[in-house]
């Protein structure tokens, strides 16, 4: 299956590079198009209908604003197109694109790493093949969550910031253990490996938070004072609070 892309910013480079398979794509800055082509196998042609033309499977990663205008240009007939236009309906796309079989789904820029958590609309356009195809596609480039479309912009406000949220943390601590006296390149590595380690015991045991973190909290022991500071900093709060940013600001 070839696989085109609309648009080579951040998240279309982000995802072709997970796929790595050569790509056929386009963007209005046509060096943009050609330096992803060129990293990764394929072709940059000039028009978005090169694209359309010559893939199987097309992603839309331009900006949302643009469906309407990018649609009219094509010919989509037969073809499977993935949105992952923010804050844009799946019933939008599939006006623009009455002819194709159009699947919504919502990654983050992990995917570049085949790390990426996916949010995928349990919509599968009356043709459940094609909505396995798509599924198996975006396994490749992480864990694909199926739930309904109302859920779409908790995945955004979740996993679509969350290579943002995890670097500001990182920053935070690594600067903190800096004043403490541990040198930066050190302080970067220890976090890294301590925040990949976390995460691998909470996932091997099933994301049970409570066990994971009572294993290392004994009774008035250091944990405990750390956790305490946390919470009294309103770790909590400005989580729920950063969800309903994101959510206030349309994803
Ligand atoms: N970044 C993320 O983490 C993330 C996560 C989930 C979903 N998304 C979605 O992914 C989409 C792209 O986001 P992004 O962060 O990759 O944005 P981006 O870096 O600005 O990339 C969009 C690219 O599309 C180009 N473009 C504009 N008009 C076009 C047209 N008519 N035909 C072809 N290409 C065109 C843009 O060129 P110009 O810059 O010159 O206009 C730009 O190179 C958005 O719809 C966003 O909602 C992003």
């Amino acid at each position: 299956m070839r696989i085109g892309f609309v648009g080579c910013g951040n998240m279309a480079s982000a995802l072709a590079r997970g796929l790595s398979d050569p790509i056929v794509c386009s963007d209005v800055d046509a060096a943009r198009a050609q330096a992803l082509a060129a990293e990764l196998g394929g072709q940059a042609v000039a028009t978005n209908a090169e694209v359309f033309a010559a893939a199987d499977a097309i992603v839309l990663c331009h900006k949302p604003g643009q469906l309407e205008d990018v649609a009219g240009d094509v010919d989509a007939a037969g073809k499977l197109v993935l949105t992952l236009l923010g804050g844009v309906a799946l019933s939008r796309v599939r006006a623009a694109y009455p002819d194709a079989r159009v699947y919504r789904f919502m990654p983050s820029t992990a995917v570049a790493v085949q790390r990426g958590a996916i949010g995928l609309v349990d919509d599968d356009a009356g043709d459940p093949g094609a909505f396995e195809v798509v599924r198996a596609l975006l396994e490749r480039v992480g864990e694909v969550l199926v739930l309904t479309e109302g859920h779409l912009g908790i995945v955004t406000a979740t996993a679509g910031v969350a290579p943002a949220y995890a670097a500001v943390i990182s920053e935070a601590w690594i600067d903190a253990a800096v004043r403490k006296g541990l040198p930066a390149p050190q302080a970067a590595r220890l976090v890294g490996a301590a925040l990949e380690g976390a995460m691998a015991l909470l996932r091997a045991q099933d994301m049970d938070t409570l066990a994971v973190r009572r294993a290392v909290t004994s009774p008035g022991g250091v944990t405990a004072r750390g956790l305490a500071a946390l919470e009294a900093g309103g770790v909590r709060a400005a989580l729920d609070d950063a969800m309903d940013a994101v959510l206030e600001a349309g994803a």
